[in-house]
């Protein structure tokens, strides 16, 4: 389909310039037009056929209902039966042009279609000057959902939706850019009481102004699992959505930049505040605006949404916005766009070093017992890696040849260790190339461990230092022991000889080395202190640093 595009000024236009857009739609075409809050993708709102072509466009869910765009406050009375006047005429004295959608059961002219096999419709009569000429002019209402492809954000800008719909329906009109930024406030009114079922331009505090009786919907900040039936069909799909990976981020102000900080580093995207950018350095930091600016940021949420894409960033990191005034709808907007994938800040990353016997692994997994503490073993981690063969084993049977492979194609670890034990230049290429996979599994787990709000993470990484893991860390741990305890207790492990073991403890940092890049040194020969006692001294010592 060829679409046209016309760009018309919202401060000075003719109706000449509208009557094309108006015919399309009144013969059952598909035309883009601004709103005050955003694009909606237009079509008659009283043919069943219509609705279809819309659903088609944007390939949204049939069940997912259109909102019905009237040019005239009075028109709601043609298309919903309203019984409490009165109400109805407050909410349209104070609300109305604007970004207010008020759902009453539907009267017969509206087709099911159109509401998504519902007995109700949702009504709205927007301010923006081009979308009321151009319902006036159609002389039919116009249904109408935000001019997207189910699933991405909503288009604020014309760009946007030539983005999304170009070839797809018949006209856009570019009428520049949408001051609110956000979708309408869809409120279902029931006698004299309100629901809102989801937030947007119009608030909860608005709304309280002209009743009591004003409710929020508890899905607003819930998934809602696709078996569910919300109020709002609209709840329970998958919105807004960047293709870049998107992380909200909650916790206490110094541990989210510190969040956003490492994670700018390690190539992700950050959407902040301006009050956060004078505390963070290069990067992909994207601003939504003055923290205190609640309405600037929900006009620019959707394009910065947009922008992220473009950025070529692994992953994206939001701030979450106060409930409060039109917070409350960039809230609903963000979690959705997130999948609620909710990280928690105030969790701390602990890496916990030691040489070869220190016991730091009998430690880690002790304290891994207690609530709230997780355990990423990195050697376990190697293991697993290697064991599903893949890019690694590739990488690592290209490098030392199919001599590290046993009989059955898989990494014979002892083969591989005779190899680079003599030679520290194939030690050094063994852990580059293994290190790049283990790094990646273990910031996949931390942040798994982030979304289950755990307390802490504790890193068992050998080569802490040495891998560059250390990076990743709040606090590092050094576990140390006499050396001839840990002698003894390798060659008792791993059933090597005394010349054998002495020369791994020789390899790795001493104990010295290991104390002076850690803040806190536990240690570990046995006898008086047993394991869990110094697993209670680790989780405590973590727990004492959280605060
Ligand atoms: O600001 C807006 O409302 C924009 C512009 C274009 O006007 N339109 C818009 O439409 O956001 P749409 O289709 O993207 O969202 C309509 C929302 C959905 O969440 C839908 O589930 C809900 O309104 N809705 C529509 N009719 C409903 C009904 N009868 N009962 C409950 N929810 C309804
Ligand atoms: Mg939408």
């Amino acid at each position: 389909m060829n679409t046209q595009i016309v760009k018309i000024n919202r401060d000075d236009f003719s109706d000449a310039e509208l009557l094309r857009a108006a015919e399309l739609i009144h013969r059952g075409g598909l035309v883009a037009f601004p709103t005050e809050t955003v694009y909606g993708l237009g079509a008659d709102a009283t043919s069943a056929d219509a609705a279809v072509k819309i659903y088609a466009a944007k390939g949204r869910p049939q069940d997912n209902p259109l909102i019905v765009h009237v040019a005239e406050a009075e028109d709601f009375f043609k298309y919903c039966v309203i019984e409490n006047e009165e109400l109805f005429y407050k909410l349209c004295l104070r609300f109305m042009p604007g970004p207010l959608t008020l759902i009453y059961p539907k009267k017969d002219i509206i087709p099911k279609s159109v509401t998504g096999g519902l007995d109700t419709v949702a009504v709205r009569f927007p301010a923006h000057p081009i979308a009321r000429r151009l319902i006036a002019l159609s002389g039919v209402p116009i249904a109408a959902p935000s001019a997207n492809l189910s699933g991405k954000p909503s288009p604020t800008r014309a760009e946007h939706v030539i983005e999304d719909l170009s070839g797809r329906v018949d006209m856009i009109i570019d009428g520049g850019e949408c001051d609110v930024g956000l979708e309408s406030t869809v409120v279902a009114v029931k006698g004299d009481s309100l629901t809102i079922l989801r937030p947007g331009g119009v608030t909860y505090e608005d709304l309280k102004e002209v009743t009591d009786r004003v409710e929020i919907d508890e899905n607003i900040l819930k998934k809602t699992e696709m078996t569910q039936a919300p109020a709002s069909p609209g709840m329970k799909y998958r919105h807004y959505s960047p293709a870049t990976p998107l992380f909200a981020v909650k916790g206490s102000e110094e541990r989210i930049l510190t969040l956003f900080r490492r994670e700018l580093k390690e190539g992700g995207a950050v959407i902040c505040c301006d009050e956060d950018k004078a505390h963070l350095v290069g990067g992909h930091i994207l601003s939504l605006g003055s923290s205190a600016d609640l309405k600037g940021q929900a006009k620019r949420l959707f394009d910065l949404l947009r922008t992220i894409d473009t950025l070529g960033a692994n992953a994206a990191f939001t701030r979450l916005p106060p409930r409060e005034g039109i917070g409350l709808a960039s809230l609903n907007r963000l979690l959705r766009a997130c999948g609620f994938s909710v990280l928690d800040a105030d969790m701390l990353v602990v890496g916990v070093c030691g040489q070869s016997g220190s016991g730091k692994s009998a430690i880690c997994s002790r304290a891994a017992h207690k609530k709230g503490f997780v355990h990423i073993d990195c050697d376990e981690v190697y293991r697993q890696i290697i064991e599903r063969g893949g890019e690694c084993l590739a990488r690592l049977t290209e490098a030392f040849g199919r001599e590290i492979l046993d009989a059955h194609g898989r990494l014979d670890r002892k083969a591989v260790s005779k190899i680079v034990f003599a030679d520290s230049e194939k030690r050094q290429l063994l852990n580059k190339i293994t290190h790049a996979y283990i790094l990646k599994e273990v910031k996949e787990r931390i942040k798994d461990a982030r979304l289950e709000e755990n307390i802490a993470v504790i890193i068992e990484a050998p080569l802490l230092f040495e891998s560059g893991f250390d990076r990743l860390c709040d606090l590092n741990v050094a576990i140390v022991a006499d050396h001839s305890e840990k002698t003894r207790r390798i060659i008792k492990r791993d059933g090597i000889t005394e010349t054998a073991a002495l020369g791994r403890l020789r390899s790795q940092l001493s104990d010295l080395e290991i104390i002076a890049r850690c803040d806190c040194v536990l240690e570990n020969n046995g006898g008086v202190m047993s394991i869990s006692k110094l697993a209670d001294k680790l989780t405590s010592f973590i727990s004492s640093r959280k605060q």
